[in-house]
């Protein structure tokens, strides 16, 4: 915590750098700061702060590196890890009025973006230039670019098309101290020295200020189809995705749904799902610019779901009923928040042990007692647990939740996987840390964020215990 005299400085300075309506106090924008869409976490700030550019937040970095002030860079606040929390006070710098999409370079398939674009917005204006930027989390339509390059966001596909480090070429970042750096170059190719730009990549605003973004893009493909496949039994229905691969399938996303997500996705948004009383379903999206090919992978996607038991099939053929499927499924994060209490947990496996992860959550869901919401990336082995509390007491939930979160990482990395496949570590998963790493790739880990920010100051109280 800052003393009240620091404090009064650290006010007068940001006012004259910023000006005062982008330097917030009141107690009613330290609540809505306090929190991001991590469990019902609440932190508050001292300040909230709108730069514009990144020499105002070298300036700010220079001032707050001097007096130890906690800095915690802050996008659409939609992450489920607490990165954005401001655990120790201090500083939230807010990118909403870095939103500019700066270049959009048709010719070399590049976009260079502020940090506060919305990830929905920067796709659409690339859509409208027949360019693609493929990377799409279930926030699209509210979370920030910069956050998304922070927290290396993944999402549905992820599993054809990579995650948003496979598209960062080049980062410009204020370090601690107040320095800005350009890391990586406008290449697709780039081996000079250490690959500072995928350290800055998912290193969760702990290492620097990302200021400005170059990312790569692709050819945005003619046309996109979806299947929802149900099954009876969950375990099958997980089984399969395997062999999808296995047999050339190449999917745009391929998603597995346990009754429990679809029924609260449902109730969420007041929408009917196909077939939601089946125990599971997968949602397989293709795109292409050949549709006859599409229709061949469909054909054979049939297959392989009737061997391992679908019961049945349904087709998506126009862009209205794939997107009514998608608002349905990119609702499942929120609609589960609403039901109870509860702990997002991130597991990805190698995607044949899917069906061991999901079977052995469920194991120990009964084991503690607790109810399981299973959902995700099943194409990356990428599962979303959601852990409810229900009715259960406070006392229960607090002396079971703990373990039951390690036995399933446990369980993941046992597997072959690991305790975080896109949400990342934060403020929620730090304790689970050494569950993944062994000690010295945590000291290692230690050792770079020392050598970066020598004082602490970048979004304290993050990955490390
Ligand atoms: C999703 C978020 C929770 O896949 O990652 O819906
Ligand atoms: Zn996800």
């Amino acid at each position: 915590m800052i003393s009240d005299e620091v404090k009064k400085l650290t006010y007068d300075f940001l006012v004259n750098l910023l000006g005062s309506e982008n330097v917030l106090i009141d107690d009613y924008n330290r609540e809505i700061y306090s929190k991001d869409n991590t469990e019902d976490l609440k932190f508050f700030p001292d300040f909230i702060i709108k730069p514009v550019n990144s020499k105002e937040i070298s300036e700010v970095l220079k001032f707050a590196n001097k007096f130890k002030i906690p800095v915690t860079p802050r996008g659409g606040g939609t992450g489920l890890s607490g990165g954005a929390l401001p655990c120790d006070g201090g500083i939230v710098i807010s990118f909403e009025r870095m939103n500019r999409i700066i270049e959009i370079d048709e010719k070399n398939f590049q976009v260079v973006v502020e940090p506060g674009v919305i990830t929905e917005v920067l796709q659409k204006e690339c859509e409208s230039r027949n360019l693609f930027y493929p990377v799409d989390p279930a926030s699209s339509g509210s979370c920030f670019i910069g956050g998304n390059v922070a927290e290396c966001a993944g999402g549905p596909r992820a599993v054809k098309y990579g995650v948003t480090k496979d598209y960062v070429l080049s980062l410009e970042v204020v370090l601690p101290d107040g320095e800005i750096i350009t890391t990586g170059s406008r290449t697709l190719k780039n081996v000079v020295g250490y690959n500072l730009t995928q350290l800055f990549v998912g290193s969760e605003g702990t290492l620097g200020i990302i200021t400005k973004i170059i990312l790569k893009l692709i050819p945005l493909p003619k046309i996109r189809k979806a299947l929802l496949v149900a099954f009876n039994n969950p375990r099958d229905c997980i089984a399969s995705v395997a062999e999808f691969f296995r047999e050339n399938i190449n999917p745009s996303a391929l998603e597995f749904l346990e009754k429990d997500a679809i029924k609260a996705a449902e109730a969420h948004i007041d929408k009917k799902f196909p077939n939601s009383d089946a125990e599971a379903q997968l949602l397989i999206e293709l795109d292409g610019d050949n549709e006859e090919s599409l229709y061949k992978q469909m054909e054979k996607i049939s297959e392989i779901s009737e061997r391992f038991g679908a019961i049945d099939i349904v087709l998506a053929d126009d862009k209205n009923k794939v997107d009514e499927l998608w608002t349905l499924r990119k609702s499942i994060g929120e609609a589960v928040k609403a039901i109870s209490v509860y702990k997002e947990e991130d597991t990805v496996v190698p995607r044949f042990h899917l069906p061991d992860l999901l079977t052995g959550t469920k194991e120990i869901s009964k084991k503690y007692n607790i109810r399981t919401i299973c959902y995700g990336h099943a194409g990356d082995g990428n599962l979303h647990i959601n852990i409810l509390k229900d009715k259960m007491s406070d006392e229960e939930w607090n002396n079971s939740i703990n373990n039951a979160i390690e036995e399933i990482f446990q369980l993941a990395v046992s597997l072959g996987g690991t305790i975080s496949g896109e949400h990342g570590i934060g403020f929620t998963q730090k304790r689970f840390l050494n569950i993944a790493l062994s000690e010295t790739q945590i000291e290692l880990m230690k050792s770079i964020k020392k050598l970066f920010d020598p004082n602490n100051i970048l979004n304290p109280n993050k990955i490390f215990l």
